[in-house]
């Protein structure tokens, strides 16, 4: 009998690190194309999408935007795979699709209603739909673009910028002209931000006091901050960003496995006032159906086509190592837009 992987959770981690004990791999029958109902597609995945966002669903916790994973069933998240067969009048066998529900399954059975299909150029490269199209991307979009509206003359900063979303940030906000000043974990990050063209980067790991450093990078001030860590950096940026600063609040990765005693206390809210700055906090599904989503495809298209954005995808191959490869984002040990590869591009590795 064939068989396919899976990864279920194997209890909710309300605090502090998880790690690969709490989750399990286990096999089993691999789903039969008879089995399916009116509607439902059967999924070979190709990519899965590990995204920090998945520690919150892991937590257990019912009042946040994203339903958390029960223990015992798959994990779940954004995915590309192949249909290998359908009964749902929207999708053949043989076409790529992609979703935010994609199992964390080797091949899965779901109703056709929770997928689209990757449009022929795309399908090309499936991993792009993850990777310089994928969720991530456009968030950073929707934080430098939409929310702190960054233009030529100004100065923003970003942290993680070597990261599926920093790195996007630091090249829409280059090609609108402006300055970028910039923080990552390793030498090695710093220098690959440097060549995405952001004008300053310093490794926040080694640098010791983050006002002193933030100061230091930008002299003339900065009108704008894209936050994917929270945490003691965010509280020096509310100290040192300039009057009526914006920032986007997109991402806190400092605080996720933070418990009750580890959690950092931000001091510096008093600056909101003094410093007249907005804080934008935002959720990135709320964008899609807004222009913004067609205007950053557009954009994105353009400037891949011109050579003038570069996207770095950092890719785990097999299924059994994705537990491994989702704890990684927690500590720095990816670097660029962490997938797992499931199966090959035909459909099998
Ligand atoms: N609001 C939204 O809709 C939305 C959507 C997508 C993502 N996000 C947020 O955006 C942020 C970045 O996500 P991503 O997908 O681009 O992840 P990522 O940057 O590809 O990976 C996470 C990175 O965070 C850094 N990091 C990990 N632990 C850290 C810590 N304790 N302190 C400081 N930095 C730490 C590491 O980079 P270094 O090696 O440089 O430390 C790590 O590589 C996350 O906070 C995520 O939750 C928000």
């Amino acid at each position: 009998m064939s068989t396919i992987t899976n990864v279920s959770l194997v209890r909710s981690i309300p605090s502090g690190a998880p790690t690969v004990a709490d989750f399990k791999v286990s096999s089993a029958p691999t789903p039969a194309k008879e089995s399916l109902r009116d509607g439902e597609i059967l999924v070979r995945t190709l990519y899965l999408s590990c995204d920090p966002y998945m520690r919150g669903r892991l937590s257990g916790r019912k009042d946040s935007y994203v339903a958390s994973f029960e223990p015992g069933k798959s994990l779940s998240g954004g995915g590309v795979g192949v249909v290998e067969a359908s009964s749902s009048a929207k999708f053949s066998a043989g076409d790529i699709v992609t979703g935010a529900d994609f199992q964390w399954r080797t091949v899965f059975v779901a109703p056709a209603a929770g997928f689209i299909k990757v449009p022929a150029a795309g399908a090309a490269e499936p991993v792009n739909v993850l990777g310089v199209f994928g969720m991530p991307s456009f968030t950073a979009y929707v934080g430098t673009v939409v929310l702190c509206k960054i233009k030529a003359g100004e100065t923003i900063l970003v942290s993680a910028a070597s990261g599926a979303v920093g790195q996007m940030v630091v090249q829409l906000a280059k090609a609108r002209g402006a300055r970028v000043i910039a923080t990552a974990g390793s030498d090695d990050k710093v220098q690959f931000v440097k060549e995405l063209g952001a004008d300053v980067v310093f490794n926040y790991k080694t640098v010791g006091d983050y006002e002193a450093a933030i100061r230091s990078a930008a002299p003339g001030g900065f009108q704008a901050y894209f936050d994917n860590v929270g945490g003691e950096f965010l509280d020096a940026v509310l100290k040192c960003i300039s009057p009526n600063g914006r920032i986007a609040e997109c991402g806190m990765i400092s605080q996720y496995n933070a418990t009750s005693e580890t959690a950092y206390a931000i001091r510096n809210l008093s600056y909101v006032i003094t410093s007249k700055l907005t804080i934008h906090g935002f959720i990135v599904s709320d964008y899609y159906a807004k222009p913004a989503y067609g205007e950053f495809v557009q954009e994105v298209s353009a400037l891949l086509k011109d050579g003038k954005i570069q996207y770095k995808i950092d890719e785990v191959v097999g299924l059994e190592n994705g537990p491994q490869a989702l704890l990684d984002l927690f500590e720095g040990k990816n670097f660029g837009k962490r997938v797992v590869k499931v199966t090959g591009r035909s459909g099998r590795l």
